[in-house]
């Protein structure tokens, strides 16, 4: 359940490229960073200006100290502009919003699919399983080598890309399917493209409790402008992404694939 969250004006500490296109930002924000729980994002606006006028939302990625970061594919106008401001400039950050992914347990095997701008959540998941003695494996998959960010995690990681430059060539969800027939997860998290998301929810989502990110496009990030629908499975009602989610077990929800 959506708890606490506080609207910060946090100080940007630095921002690297990490992969092709893709960048982390570390900011200053000693009051959302201890209460921030893995799979839930914050809001990022600019200071002095509406332009673009909604704010962005972005997966927390890391917490620590007092430091928060982001990670994010410069694809438009939101995040070319983050990638462009220098240390000392500032951001408006909401946050922590969301319900996040469930409370890992000691001794339990959780296997973790990320894809894209999704692979966000790898250092903050790590963090926490870390705390709470779960044991993580992470799968990875992006279009090529280039797009895959190098983490510095301890837990295993396997990578699949579409081109075949790194690791396993073809999708994420076909590389869990084939380790699957040595061992059998407690649980599988999913963050990233919902293609990927559908394919999970039907091949893990009946059998192996399965908790799935959601991509939803965010207006006000609160409960609001009700701009975040996503439909509940068995009946004609929606929750609303930015509040009941963005993680969701899967067979809570029926994803609207477009034709
Ligand atoms: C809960 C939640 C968490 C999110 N977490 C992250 C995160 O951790 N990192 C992150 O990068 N993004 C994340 N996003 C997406 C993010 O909010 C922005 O939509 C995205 O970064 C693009 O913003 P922009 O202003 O740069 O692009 P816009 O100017 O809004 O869009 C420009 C164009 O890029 C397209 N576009 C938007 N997103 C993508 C994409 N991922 N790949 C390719 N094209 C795209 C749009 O369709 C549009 O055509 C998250 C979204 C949600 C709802
Ligand atoms: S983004 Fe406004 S209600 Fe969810």
């Amino acid at each position: 359940m959506a708890g606490k969250s506080f609207l910060e004006t946090a100080v940007i500490l630095d921002t690297r490229l990490a992969a092709e296109r893709t960048y982390i930002s570390r900011l200053r924000s000693p009051q959302i960073v201890p209460i921030v729980e893995a799979g839930q994002f914050v809001m990022v606006s600019f200071q002095d200006t509406l332009d673009p006028l909604l704010p962005r939302a972005f997966s927390v990625c890391d917490a620590t100290g007092d430091t928060l970061s982001i990670l994010y594919v410069a694809v438009g106008r939101g995040t070319r502009k983050i990638s462009g401001l220098f240390p000392g400039e500032k951001l408006i950050l909401n946050g922590p919003l969301g319900t996040g992914f469930p409370r890992m347990e000691r001794g339990k095997n959780i296997w973790v699919a990320v894809g894209g701008s999704g692979a966000a959540i790898v250092p903050i998941l790590s963090r926490s399983a870390g705390k709470a003695g779960s044991e993580l494996r992470f799968f990875y998959g992006a279009r090529s080598k280039s797009q895959l960010v190098p983490f510095e995690i301890s837990a295993y990681t396997a990578h699949a890309t579409d081109d075949g430059t790194a690791g396993f060539h073809g999708n994420i969800v076909d590389l869990m399917k084939l380790e699957l027939k040595g061992a059998e997860p407690d649980m599988v998290f999913g963050c990233g493209p919902t293609p990927m998301l559908v394919s999970m929810q039907k091949e893990f989502g009946n059998r192996i409790p399965t908790y799935l990110s959601v991509e939803t496009p965010m207006a006000c990030g609160m409960g609001f402008c009700q701009g975040c629908p996503v439909k509940r499975s068995g009946d004609a009602d929606y929750y609303l992404a930015c509040k009941d989610g963005p993680v969701f077990r899967s067979t809570e929800i029926e994803f609207e694939v477009k034709p």
